[in-house]
């Protein structure tokens, strides 16, 4: 084994010009625009952290501290830690236009191997963390059935709990009302218990179908979803502005400054999803223009928007009456608007089903990419004849996510999500770095300011909600490290194998065993 021949080979980077090149023959159709590409955006960052998190990160936990009316404070500091990533992925999406995002990035900047482990990583971010969306939309959902118990029979409002939630998360259903699960689950053969969260199940392949009818399709869907919630969210503050009592935010920060920081931590999540847009680079029309602005305009819209909600919410509702399930929807309950409540559970739902439509695209563009580099099979990317979509990589991605919702605790899916998500973010800012010393005279339609001060500040803060994360969460610290070993087997062998002979092409010997007879095939 020469181990000289294999560090050259692991740490083999693409060439610029090959990535660019491979985008100009890119298979899939240029159809989005810079409006698409925020839609995209805004429908894979508002979801389940402005519709839910938002009430434990205002409220507290038993484990940490609340941070009250400074969530505002929270947020724009969770702004911050997202701005100098957001600049980053600007700058490169611009200069690289090419499916795949962080993982062709590092395939430029730090060769093969960290580009493989990155796209692993990346499978948490956008595969893993739509368990956790994946969930929450079902709880939207009951809420929302609840809200037409007047019209609908009362077996579809009152379905079973075992349709509802996972074994596990069944199991602690049980545990904490102390009821007996052999009541509550069936058993197949009298021994396998059956807990299935069907509407989860049934929303993934909803949408699985959708994407593989088209990107477009998809988008416009997205839209529909997008002008909903928008609509929903702005109603909010401008109803709920009117009643807000400026007592309600004093005293402004709590007695506990670590609540700010835990709430920024929390709500983190609430900004993920802006470097979904970057998945799509080589269905856009004009990449080097739209994706800067499209990316930095989402994080600004989204601040904005999240900064207003959180003043009308903690103005409306004392501290200590906030809901931790649906806060927003609770808080025009507050103030005696049922009706408005409800409407609220619709914003959501449409909330959360954009999320999960954007994040199963970015997934199935990244494995695109990956498996157009051999580390993944070729029959993997078979493009749709009709619809011109990668439909295998599809669902794949879709089954991926209703296989692993039925044994994963969703607690766990989100904070690997967050390891995801700050791993992904900390290579982009390195990647900008190494590229402005061996790229110098490489165009770039969109330049990081204050370079190379914004991307250390960025590799900073990630690197510091990493360790952060990882002492407080232990038992998804462990998962985090599984989960990169068994990337790091993936690689070893299979792609490290795969790549070899795309390189050398395949030599295949004639029957006669005939040396002179060799011939190479591509
Ligand atoms: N930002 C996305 C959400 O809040 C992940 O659901």
């Amino acid at each position: 084994m020469d181990l000289n021949l294999i560090c050259r080979n692991i740490f083999k980077k693409k060439s610029m010009d090959d990535l660019i090149n491979t985008s100009k023959r890119s298979e899939l159709k240029k159809t989005l625009n810079v409006f698409d590409l925020i839609v995209i955006g805004i429908g894979a960052v508002v979801g389940t952290g402005i519709f839910t998190i938002i009430g434990t990160a205002i409220t507290g936990s038993s484990e940490s501290a609340g941070a009250g009316p400074a969530i505002v404070v929270s947020m724009v500091l969770a702004a911050i830690a997202c701005v100098f990533s957001a600049l980053c992925y600007s700058e490169i999406a611009a200069m690289i236009p090419v499916a795949g995002s962080a993982y062709t990035y590092t395939y430029a900047t730090m060769g093969e191997f960290m580009a493989w482990m990155v796209g692993w990583i990346l499978m948490l971010e956008y595969a893993i963390g739509n368990i956790t969306v994946a969930s929450a939309w079902t709880g939207y959902f009951i809420q929302f059935l609840k809200g037409f118990k007047h019209v609908l029979p009362d077996w579809v409002v009152n379905f079973p709990l075992w349709l509802r939630y996972d074994y596990k998360t069944m199991s602690a259903l049980c545990a904490h009302n102390n009821w007996d699960i052999h009541d509550k689950v069936p058993y197949l053969f009298g021994h396998i218990p059956f807990a299935v969260n069907l509407p989860a199940v049934a929303i993934v392949l909803v949408l699985t179908l959708l994407l593989i009818r088209g990107v477009k399709e998809s988008t416009r869907v997205a839209s529909i979803m997008v002008g909903v919630n928008m609509f929903m969210i702005l109603s909010f503050i401008i109803v709920g502005a009117f009643y807000v009592k400026p007592e309600h935010w004093t005293p402004f920060f709590p007695s506990d400054p670590s609540g700010v920081i835990m709430g920024a931590f929390l709500i983190f999540f609430a900004y993920i999803g802006f470097d979904a847009i970057s998945t799509t680079a080589e269905e856009t029309e004009n990449p080097q223009r739209d994706l800067p602005i499209a990316i930095l305009g989402t994080l600004v819209i989204c601040t904005i928007l999240y900064v207003c909600v959180a003043l009308v919410l903690t103005g409306i509702v004392p501290i200590e009456r906030i809901d931790i399930q649906a806060p927003i929807a609770h808080a025009m309950s507050y103030i005696g608007k049922d009706w408005f409540a409800g409407l609220i559970s619709v914003g959501a739902l449409c909330a959360l089903t954009s999320v999960l439509l954007i994040y199963q695209l970015g997934t199935t563009r990244i494995l695109y990419a990956i498996s157009r580099d051999r580390f993944l099979p070729k029959s993997w990317r078979l493009i749709h004849r009709k619809y011109r979509t990668p439909h295998v990589m599809t669902w794949i991605s879709g089954l991926v996510v209703i296989v692993c919702g039925l044994f994963m605790d969703l607690n766990i899916s989100a904070a690997l999500c967050n390891f995801g998500t700050f791993t992904s973010f900390v290579i982009i800012c390195l990647a900008v770095l190494i590229l402005r010393k061996t790229e110098p005279n490489r165009p770039r339609p969109f330049k990081v300011p204050l370079c190379p001060l914004f991307p250390i500040l960025g590799i900073l803060i990630c690197g510091v909600l990493i360790v952060f994360s990882l002492n407080t969460l232990k038992t998804s610290s462990v998962y985090f490290i599984i989960w990169l070993f068994v990337g790091l087997l993936i690689y070893a062998f299979y792609g490290y194998k795969q790549k070899r002979i795309e390189e050398r092409g395949r030599i295949i010997r004639r029957p006669k065993n005939d040396d002179k007879n060799i011939i190479k095939v591509k």
